[in-house]
Parts: structure tokens; sequence; C-alpha cells
């Protein structure tokens, strides 16, 4: 699996600790990001994430901001993208289960480290269960490109 990783200066640490920690898992992850804790724009770098998605280049994305909501919006705006913001293990399974979530956003100063990585690990190894899932997110898609 291949992974984009972005974050603004509110995320810069935590997706640090999670660019190894992928690296860890055995996934393959390039970190487009912001490259210090100067303070910078969430959609700059957002957005190219998860075009590359849509695009096709990964599999999935990480998006991380000091909240995660500036993150998610931003991916959210691009088309075929569906990104969950989540901050609990329950969560990043199910939006993987029933929402095929092709991008996960975390918010650095909502939860610590270990949290984030475990709710990481699920999100990654979980697998989308299809039917009725499927049939309600084509229909998302089928909005997003009428
Ligand atoms: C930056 O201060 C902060 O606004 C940003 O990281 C994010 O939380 C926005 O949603």
């Amino acid at each position: 699996m291949k992974v984009v990783l972005a974050s603004d200066h509110g995320g810069f640490e935590l997706a640090k600790e999670i660019e190894a920690f992928l690296g860890e898992l055995g996934v393959e992850v390039n970190n487009i990001g912001c490259d210090s804790k100067e303070s910078c724009d969430y959609s700059d770098y957002g957005i190219p994430a998860a075009e590359k998605v849509a695009a096709g280049e990964y599999d999935r994305g990480i998006v991380i901001c000091g909240t995660g909501i500036g993150m998610s919006i931003s991916a959210n705006k691009v088309k075929g993208i569906r990104c969950a913001l989540t901050h609990d293990v329950y969560t990043a399974r199910v939006t993987r289960e029933h929402n095929d979530s092709n991008v996960l956003a975390l918010g650095a100063r909502v939860i610590g480290v270990d949290l984030a990585k475990e709710i990481v690990k699920t999100w990654i190894g979980g697998e989308f269960e299809g039917g009725r899932h499927e049939r309600r997110i084509n229909k998302i898609h089928d909005y997003e490109t009428k």
C-alpha cells in the first residue's frame, strides 16, 4: 500500500511520528507536508495530497493539522475523496468498513501520539464491506459527478 501524508505546522510533529510508524508497518509513505513548525496554510498541503489519492497515485492519504478539521474540509473538496476525521479507534475501523474512506484526517492538538498510531493502524488495516454501503457511497459519487 502507498500512502501520501501531509500536514500543516499544527500537525508537523505528529506527521513525523506517523511517517516513521507507517514505515514500521511496512507501508510505503511519502510525506508532502510542510517542513517546519512555521505557520502555514493547511489547504496548501491537504488539497494536493487529496488530489494525488483521487488521481490514483496513492492508495490512501493521511492529513494532519491542529484539529484535523481544516484538513478534512480541504480533502473532501476533491472529487472522489472520502476523508474521515477520526479521533477514536472505533470510528477509524467503521469508516473503512462503511464509508471506504480513502483519506484519514487527524488533529494533532486533540489526541496523543499513541492513540494516533492506534487509529492509523486500525484504519490502514480496515476493509470496506461493500453491499449496502457501496450503494450509499455511489450516491455521493453520482452527486459530485453530475
Ligand atoms: C493552525 O493554527 C490551525 O488552525 C490548523 O492546524 C487547523 O487546526 C485548522 O483546522
